[in-house]
């Protein structure tokens, strides 16, 4: 299975602590966040990674060398949105299924594995929350996806985009009809909403945890969960 992980991003949240480094190489309990998520890839078995790098790309590609991960990088040249991001990897995929998954995001190898999925359909991972209005909110009929409504003022529901996804290539001429949302980017949610309405995206539902590195705040949260967990 090949596996993208978005790790271009500038991290404007984490600012001033991403002034100096982007945000997947931000240091959780000592290692670079980006650490935890290509040692979990590894162990169940995902080998064949691509990262699309672009805010301080050199130093993601040095940390790779360093901790002699194998790993492919592609570099987005401007930062136009995660849809812009996927579109990058084109050459990489070819004609395989995919995983996407979000570099600022950590989930369990359990949930990730029920990603590894070699069929026509597309999967997004969802999860409960107390504050939707913070993520894009998925609107399900069953167990399939109907639409994603990013940061919604309104309440629409508590299931939220977990910022993983299986994806087949059919996601690329989407992506490239794609028009600007309005903070000017082009949404990797908004190819997933397309294809949702021909009833092609299903809805994953994680079991265990998922862990956002968003802002400040939660870098000591995910710091202590993973002490916790590895004893
Ligand atoms: C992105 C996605 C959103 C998702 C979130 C998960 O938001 O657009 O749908 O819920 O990641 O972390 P962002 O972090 O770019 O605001």
């Amino acid at each position: 299975m090949k596996a993208v992980i978005l790790a271009a991003g500038k991290g404007t949240r984490l600012l001033p602590i991403t002034e100096t480094i982007p945000k997947v190489l931000i240091e959780i309990n000592g290692k670079p966040f980006l650490w935890y998520v290509l040692k979990q890839m590894n162990s169940i078995g995902i080998h064949d990674i691509c990262l699309v790098i672009g805010y301080k790309g050199e130093m993601v590609r040095q940390f790779l060398r360093d901790n002699h991960f194998r790993a492919e990088c592609v570099e987005q040249k401007e930062l136009k949105g995660t849809g812009d991001a996927v579109r990058c990897v084109k050459d990489f995929v070819g004609d395989s299924s995919f995983i996407v998954y979000y570099g600022d995001n950590l989930f369990s190898g359990g949930d990730l594995q029920r990603f590894v999925q070699d069929d026509h359909l597309t999967y997004i991972g969802g999860v409960k929350v107390s504050q939707p209005e913070r993520y894009g909110v998925l609107l399900l009929e069953k167990e399939y996806l109907r639409e994603i409504k990013e940061k919604p003022i309104d309440f629409f529901g508590n299931i939220v985009n977990a910022g993983l996804y299986k994806c087949t290539p059919e996601v690329f001429p989407i992506i490239e009809q794609l028009k600007l949302s309005p903070r000017g980017e082009i949404e990797f949610t908004d190819a997933i909403t397309a294809l949702a309405t021909e009833r092609k995206v299903k809805v994953l539902k994680l079991d265990d945890y998922w862990l956002d590195l968003g802002k400040k705040e939660d870098i000591g949260k995910i710091e202590q969960f993973l002490q916790k967990r590895e004893g």
